[in-house]
């Protein structure tokens, strides 16, 4: 009588103690990395296109903060909704050393010691016209200037606390004069999280309006963000990116860019992280609400996608939620 099949592959999957024991991917709440919005206003306001995500006033982030840190997630990502008269053209208020944002770090800093704080470094939440830099008269993004303003924008953030500063404007060269800056200013062990690949995405729409830049946007952002129809010219980003002292970097969005995870990891080898974007997030929230998936299994079989895909750690809003489900 024949044996065939020997080697049945269904045999490691017969059982759950099996299944985990053959695992060759884990995902624990210290993947995570949780964006939170925070603003001036009230105590909570939600956002309308991220059901289930809120902005924050500092005290509540600070609670938020806590909350990680009581779920074993180790850093929050924060993102601030600046109000709008503090909003320009040159998006001064970025380096306001007193500004929402360093209010917020050195708040959070000094009640929640324990728990990293990556800062964003872009200008998009605080120009007039909602984009990432300096705008000359023809609308075009200026790369230089933008640049020196961005190191103006990171050294406020470290001096307030900042464990990771996290450039996601696309400046060629901002890295390195980040880098110099930080070094300069007594900064040496602040990381920086270069978002090396970011992509010109259709998926930031409820980031915008968790920003409040959506309705200032003018045109989109294609002369700096990259063309979802490139990868090579993301190995490049990164090449570049980490020449320049990137401690980490990001490819974002999450799901649709794990080819360029994989490639960066294989060619690079350095701490690669994905941000599962608003849009992401909404898709699996929308999806859950029609009944088309459940909710819980999306979270966590994306989330694991991106640790096999060869990620260090996600920035997800549903950090919190997923951490909550792995049993923390
Ligand atoms: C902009 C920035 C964006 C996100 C993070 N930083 C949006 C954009 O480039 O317009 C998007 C994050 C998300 O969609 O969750 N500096």
């Amino acid at each position: 009588m024949s044996h065939y099949p020997a080697l049945r592959l269904r045999r490691t999957r017969a059982s759950a103690w099996s299944r985990r024991l053959h695992a060759e991917t884990v995902l624990t709440p210290a993947d995570l990395i949780w964006p939170l919005f925070v603003s001036e206003g009230a105590d909570e306001e939600p956002i309308a296109s991220l059901p289930g995500v809120s902005r924050w006033s500092i005290a509540n982030i600070v609670a938020r903060t806590r909350e990680a840190r009581d779920l074993g997630i180790p850093c929050i990502a924060l993102f601030p909704n600046t109000p709008a008269h503090l909003r320009s053209d040159d998006g001064a208020e970025a380096f306001n050393r007193d500004n929402l944002m360093c209010r917020a770090v050195k708040a959070i800093k000094d009640a929640v010691p324990e728990v990293g704080v990556l800062t964003d470094v872009a200008l998009d939440p605080y120009t007039s016209h909602g984009h990432d830099g300096l705008v000359d008269a023809a609308g075009y993004v200026l790369n230089d200037a933008t640049a020196d303003v961005l190191v103006r924008q990171a050294l406020v953030q470290a001096e307030a606390g900042a464990d990771i500063v996290a450039p996601s404007d696309m400046m060629d060269g901002r890295i390195g004069l980040i880098r110099e800056g930080l070094e300069g200013a007594g900064h040496g062990n602040v990381q920086i999280m270069s978002y090396a690949a970011k992509y010109a995405s259709g998926f930031y729409g409820p980031f915008r309006d968790a920003v409040g830049s959506r309705g200032l946007l003018k045109g989109d952002k294609k002369t700096y963000q990259m063309d979802p129809a490139n990868a090579e010219e993301a190995i490049r980003e990164v090449a570049l990116d980490i020449a320049e002292g990137a401690d980490s970097v990001m490819v974002k969005p999450g799901l649709p860019y794990l080819d360029i995870i994989v490639r960066v990891k294989a060619e690079f080898g350095v701490p690669v992280f994905a941000y599962q974007v608003s849009g992401e997030y909404a898709m699996i929230e929308a999806a859950a609400a029609a009944g088309a998936g459940d909710r819980d299994a999306l979270v966590l079989e994306t989330l694991m996608a991106f640790k096999r895909a060869g990620c260090s750690g996600v920035l997800t809003y549903h950090a919190a939620h997923a951490a909550r489900l792995l049993g923390a």
